[in-house]
């Protein structure tokens, strides 16, 4: 089956991949995602010289959208250099999966190399606190 990724949304993440402040780990990547109001919205990784406070592209988008009052998105498309494409790091799953689970995940590598998952195929059995209480 041939993966047909949303090119705008394609055009987006690599733009916003542009925008990367990676002087750390020199890896670079941009999301875009689409809410379910039809905004695109964007997000590049920004590291900091403590690592620890770096955050994701991914979850730059998510700060983002929800910052703009979206609460959901149908889609999101990741972009790096990378070949295979990544996958996003366990935390950015739990950050996604929190607003849509449901959604359709792309990550595209600069070669054009794409991989496709439903977001919550990604965290199977995850934490969720409303399973955990009473
Ligand atoms: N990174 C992302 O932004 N998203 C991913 O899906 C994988 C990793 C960032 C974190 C860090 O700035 C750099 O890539 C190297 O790990």
């Amino acid at each position: 089956m041939v993966l047909v990724v949303p090119e705008d949304l394609l055009e987006a993440a690599s733009g916003a991949r542009e925008n990367a402040y990676a002087p750390f780990s020199g890896f670079k990547v941009g999301a875009a995602l689409r809410t379910a109001s039809g905004l695109i919205i964007t997000g590049a990784n920004v590291e900091n010289t403590s690592y620890g406070l770096s955050r994701c592209a991914e979850q730059s988008a998510v700060t983002a959208m929800v910052s703009e009052g979206d609460r959901s998105f149908c889609e999101i498309v990741i972009c790096t250099e990378a070949d295979p494409p990544v996958t996003p790091c366990g935390a950015c799953r739990q950050i996604l999966l929190e607003f849509s689970p449901e959604a359709d995940l792309y990550t595209v590598g600069l070669s054009g190399a794409v991989r496709h998952y439903r977001v919550c195929d990604l965290l199977p059995d995850a934490f969720a606190l409303d399973r955990h209480q009473g």
